[in-house]
């Protein structure tokens, strides 16, 4: 029998790790809050839906992160999915704290956080748990509200460090054509 091994080198080491990551594509959404009449936020790949009951989202953020200690101070953040046409806008959020929603037009909710025009998904929630993990926290958050921008766009994606799009061929497989989630 084939056995898969299990066990793992010892001699990853933390650049090849990184390098080899960048081939995972993520999402690129705005985690946020309101302090005062300011908007703070960062851009995260890791945000992600955890639980249905309850409904819980949460994402990874590094400790640091001057911004993630802003953001987890606060009691409730928006999540705004971004649109493949607002990599100029995500670019922005690499930069200084204050100048990060200049290239966005955004709201603050009557919930209190900031809504980002356009997003694809946008959802606010309540601080649920801060888990300390390695060198990062895991942040869940309870939905309270969801948003749905316009199904037939598409999502900005990250992909070797940089912002990229989903690419609008079909994709191919044995069992026949895959597209916008349908097999056929
Ligand atoms: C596409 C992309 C995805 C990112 N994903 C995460 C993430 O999941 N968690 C995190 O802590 N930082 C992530 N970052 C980095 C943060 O956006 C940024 O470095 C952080 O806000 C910097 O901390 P500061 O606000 O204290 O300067 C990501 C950056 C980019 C460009």
């Amino acid at each position: 029998m084939n056995t898969p091994s299990h066990t793992a080198p010892d001699t990853v080491h933390p650049s090849e790790f990184r390098r080899a990551m960048r081939n995972v594509p993520t999402t690129v959404t705005v985690v946020a809050t309101m302090n005062g009449d300011q908007p703070i936020g960062m851009v995260v790949g890791t945000f992600t839906a955890i639980s249905m009951d309850p409904l819980l989202v949460g994402f990874f953020g590094d400790h640091r992160s001057k911004t993630l200690t802003e953001i987890t101070a606060a009691d409730r953040w928006s999540f705004s999915v971004l649109h493949q046409d607002d990599a100029l806008a995500a670019e922005a959020f690499r930069g200084p704290p204050e100048s990060r929603f200049s290239a966005l037009t955004w709201d603050v909710s009557d919930f209190g956080t900031p809504l980002i025009r356009g997003a694809m998904i946008t959802i606010e929630a309540v601080n649920d748990s801060v888990v300390r993990i390695g060198d990062h926290d895991l942040v869940t958050a309870k939905v309270m509200s969801l948003r749905e921008g316009d199904r037939s766009r598409h999502p900005l994606v990250y992909f070797q460090g940089r912002m990229t799009r989903l690419d609008p061929e079909q994709v191919s497989h044995s069992g026949g054509t895959i597209q916008a989630g349908r097999s056929r």
